[in-house]
């Protein structure tokens, strides 16, 4: 049977779409589908037809892999064109998702029905593109210009309830098996008489004239640098003002532009490299994970609750241990506010807040945590500290418990010598606040057992995080890669770069955050108290000195109101201070060196070019085994623009050779300390290579 296929059934077609694994409307998908309805009216004993697709979900969309080949007639929207047209009235019939080209589709058909647990969405907007099957213009259709913004602009779905009562479905079916369903809600359909509906006759509500730019002055911000929200916003508005044959020809034209643009190649790279990591190339697909039901976590501060939260959120049982009884007053207190702030915006209820926190425990005793399947300890940062809980952890856990470690940056094959299953440990470093950053860094040990690292990556994933597997090394990939970014933003402040200027420009470029708003953010304590105990810091006064001498004073950033710039209180806005530009200036006059005028683009090339040396070594040492995990730790954990891919897929869109001679005149001009050319990144440049191609 091919991907697609028809039943007849009485005076029912059923026509059947089987593409695993999410029903991608692929080139012989859509061919499959015109087929069947020509077959269908060639028949001529079909009086209604369902459309409906097996496996887990209904269309995820377009095929996105296509989207780099050459393009594959049918487009698309001829499928779509074809179906709506079609004299026999066509019911889709939706379960999982309906996403993208998937709702474009369901929009195409004459009625939707829906299980009440499925979702629909156009989420191209995530890899840089428009809805290009003209769902620009038939969803505002359905449900007006102002939800259909929300949708696209916002690329998230909505679920069925909310899409019936917005007028994207018709119907949602409770009954089981949903196709049953579908056939009686279609057979209903023939015995009224409804007539066909197509969208496509329908007309858009009008809208203020100045709805469109008061709309795009309110999600300017949040879609600064990327370029498809304007496009949506266009389409939208010619849903109005043009008629829909010509406003779907500008729609086709726009979503060209956005595919062949470098932002959807990035964000394309992104999305396939978030579903890559999830496959370790060394290990098979055979091992099998450990069972996890029972969490503990070592440690009652930010960290620790953050990480609790997270886990009962996913439905863990929970123990929560901690040799402070206040601490664990503290902890329990953060988690429910956590869950307090969750009802609140509606992303739990009532309910399910109770039935959470009846999952949490809280202990001093080690004893108590025997049982538990994973320990998470989130202790202070300190080795002799760790060591002394991971042997009491040996001591006391189950055999084939997983004993993890929160680190972010001691060497874990120390913390696991001090236990008697180093195979058993790994390191799950968490990001502040680690109930909502998105990146789990999974640290391998050198006796970490792989079903242990695959246990980590399916409990990242339970706990809709991101989880990649890095090695073992000073800082892993995340912080070890921060290191020369903030030493480059660092020195170039003793340069004469004002910190606001770097971080506007840093920031105007894509990132987040700039670095010394992060650096403030952290608190310039903790990176400090990193500096004084690591013992193979660079020969160079200027290393970080202007951190240093705002952390000896006391300016630790947001906690102390002031850092590298002032805070307001009870704000966390930073107001450049003259202080602080007074004691760079002194610093550098006692440095000896010469300030001077910097502009943005050296800016945000020292400290781009410095991420990419650092993550060329780390491919070097096999810490990361691709590229693209690399990519995907700094768009998740570091605030790396997604747009742009991550540092290495940057690094291949603009040139390995161009940042190969860039990193050379750097070498020249600053010396061999930082900018020391690792061989890979020479090697790749010589031969026109890239990171991708490892
Ligand atoms: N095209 C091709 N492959 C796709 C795909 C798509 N649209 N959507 C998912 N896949 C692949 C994934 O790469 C993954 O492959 P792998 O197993 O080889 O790694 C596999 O399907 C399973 O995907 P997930 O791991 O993401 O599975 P989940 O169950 O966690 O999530 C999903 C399922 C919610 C459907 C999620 O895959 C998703 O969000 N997909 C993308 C949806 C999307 O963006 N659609 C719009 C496409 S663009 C478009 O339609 C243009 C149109 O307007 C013309």
């Amino acid at each position: 049977m091919g991907e697609v296929s028809i039943d007849f059934r009485d005076q029912l077609a059923l026509i059947t779409i089987d593409n695993p694994p999410v029903n991608a409307l692929s080139q012989a998908v859509r061919s499959g589908l015109i087929d069947a309805i020509e077959e269908i009216e060639l028949k001529n004993k079909s009086e209604i037809i369902i459309l409906i697709c097996g496996g887990r979900t209904f269309c995820a969309g377009a095929d996105i892999r296509e989207f780099s080949k050459p393009v594959l007639s049918p487009h698309l929207s001829e499928v779509i064109t074809r179906i709506e047209a079609c004299e026999i009235p066509i019911v889709a019939v939706i379960h999982g998702t309906a996403l993208g080209g998937g709702l474009e589709l369901a929009m195409g058909c004459h009625f939707r029905v829906a299980d009440p647990k499925a979702k629909v969405g156009l989420p191209e907007v995530n890899l840089g593109l428009l809805p290009g099957a003209m769902g620009t213009q038939r969803l505002p259709r359905l449900i007006g210009v102002k939800h259909s913004l929300d949708m696209m602009i916002s690329g998230k779905p909505v679920d069925a309830n909310t899409a019936l009562s917005l007028g994207i479905l018709d119907q949602l079916i409770e009954e089981h098996p949903l196709l049953d369903g579908a056939i009686s809600y279609a057979n209903d359909l023939l015995n009224k008489g409804i007539p066909i509906r197509r969208v496509r006759d329908l007309i858009v509500e009008p809208v203020s004239v100045k709805f469109f730019d008061e709309y795009r002055e309110k999600i300017a911000y949040k879609t600064r640098g990327l370029i498809s929200p304007e496009k949506i916003i266009r389409c939208v508005q010619s849903s109005i003002e043009m008629d829909f044959d010509e406003a779907a020809s500008q729609e086709r034209y726009f979503f060209k532009e956005c595919m062949t643009s470098p932002q959807s190649k990035a964000l394309r790279h992104i999305f396939f490299a978030e579903r890559a990591v999830t496959k370790l190339p060394d290990i098979s697909s055979d091992v099998s994970q450990r069972a996890i039901k029972k969490v503990a976590v070592i440690g009652a501060g930010t960290m620790g609750s953050g990480i609790a939260y997270s886990a009962l959120r996913a439905g863990y049982g929970v123990t929560l241990l901690d040799n402070e009884a206040s601490g664990l007053d503290r902890g329990e207190n953060s988690i429910t506010g956590f869950f307090e702030h969750d009802v609140l915006r509606k992303r739990i209820n009532e309910s399910g807040m109770k039935e959470g926190l009846e999952r949490l425990q809280t202990t001093q005793d080690f004893d108590s945590i025997a049982n538990v399947d994973l320990v998470i300890e989130a202790v202070f940062e300190n080795m002799a500290i760790k060591k002394d809980v991971f042997q009491k952890l040996d001591s006391i856990c189950r055999d084939g418990a997983i004993l993890a470690t929160n680190t972010s940056t001691l060497d874990i094959d120390q913390i696991a010598s001090v236990t008697k299953r180093p195979e058993d440990v790994v390191g799950l470093l968490f990001f502040s606040p680690a109930h909502i950053m998105r990146l789990l860094e999974i640290v391998r040990g050198d006796r970490t057992e792989d079903d242990v690292l695959v246990t980590a990556l399916s409990f990242a994933k339970r706990l809709r995080k991101v989880g990649v597997v890095v090695g073992n090394c000073f800082g892993f990939v995340g912080n070890r890669m921060l290191h020369g970014y903030g030493r480059e933003a660092q020195l170039l402040l003793l340069e004469g770069a004002p910190p606001e200027h770097i971080d506007v420009s840093l920031q105007n470029w894509g990132m987040a955050m700039g670095p010394h708003a992060v650096g403030d953010l952290a608190g310039l304590d903790v990176g400090y108290k990193i500096r004084q105990e690591r013992t193979d810091q660079p020969d160079d006064p200027c290393f970080y000195r202007v951190a240093d001498v705002l952390s000896e004073a006391g300016r630790f950033g947001h906690k102390t109101g002031k850092g590298m710039y002032l805070y307001e209180s009870g704000s966390r806005s930073p107001i450049p201070d003259p202080e602080v530009q007074a004691l760079i200036k002194r610093e550098a006059e006692l440095l000896g060196v010469q300030q001077r005028e910097i502009n943005s683009d050296e800016i945000i090339e020292r400290c781009i070019y410095a991420l990419i040396l650092e993550g060329t070594r780390i491919l070097e040492e096999k810490i990361s085994p691709r590229s693209a995990d690399i990519d995907v730790v700094w768009t998740n954990g570091y605030g790396f623009p997604r747009f742009r891919g991550g540092p290495m897929h940057y690094a291949d869109e603009i040139g390995v050779r161009r940042v190969y001679e860039g990193i050379c005149k750097l070498r020249d001009r600053f010396g061999p300390m930082y900018w020391e050319v690792p061989a890979l990144l020479e090697e790749l440049a010589a031969k026109d290579g890239k990171f991708s191609g490892l």
